[in-house]
């Protein structure tokens, strides 16, 4: 073999090789990052902390802690954010539901109506339960509370909407 041929021959095995390296890198990459995807959270676990915080805005708005009101629904959304990734196309349903239907309750809390609150937080209750409905899971229906999913926060604390820190 000449050397012109064996050198090109060594160019052409390590151009493989290292084609090949990195191939091995990005399945290894890719591979890396569906596990790290697999291991975040889809809908069902942030779906209760929503659950909890939703009911727990009720009884923060009733006892003029419209802050924390304010405060649990901005991490309602936020429970919601890994979903993002996981379930891009679902959240946007998630989205259009907490920027449109859910707005009307927001409205309220930063208005302190606590009555045009009641009406809005009783209705918005029947578009969560649509949602499930529409996502096949019909046996998923949320119901009022009688008392905070969280009993450890004072509800009482008289505060403003806008003391949330942003
Ligand atoms: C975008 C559609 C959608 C909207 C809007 C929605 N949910 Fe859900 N929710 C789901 C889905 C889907 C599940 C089932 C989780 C799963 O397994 O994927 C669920 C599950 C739940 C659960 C059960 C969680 C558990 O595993 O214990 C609760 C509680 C809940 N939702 C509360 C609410 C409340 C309260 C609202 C309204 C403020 C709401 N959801 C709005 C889609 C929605």
């Amino acid at each position: 073999m000449s050397t012109k041929k064996s050198k090109l021959l060594l160019a052409g095995v390590m151009l493989a090789i290292t084609g090949g390296a990195f191939a091995a890198t990005d399945a290894d990459t890719q591979a890396q990052l569906d596990a790290i995807k697999g291991a975040i959270p889809k809908f069902a676990v942030p779906m209760r902390e929503v659950g909890d915080r939703f009911q727990n805005m009720y009884f923060a708005a009733k006892d003029g802690n419209w802050a924390l009101a304010a405060y649990m629904s901005k991490y309602m959304n936020g429970a919601m954010n890994p979903a993002k990734l996981t379930k891009a196309e679902e959240y946007k349903t998630w989205k259009s539901f907490y920027e449109g239907k859910f707005a009307a309750v927001d409205k309220t809390i930063q208005a302190k109506d606590l009555n045009g609150f009641e009406a809005a937080y009783t209705k918005v209750i029947d578009d969560c339960n649509s949602c499930h409905k529409k996502m096949d899971y019909p046996f998923i229906k949320v119901v009022k509370m009688k008392a905070p999913a969280d009993i450890g926060i004072d509800y009482t604390v008289k505060s403003e909407p806008g003391d949330v820190p942003k």
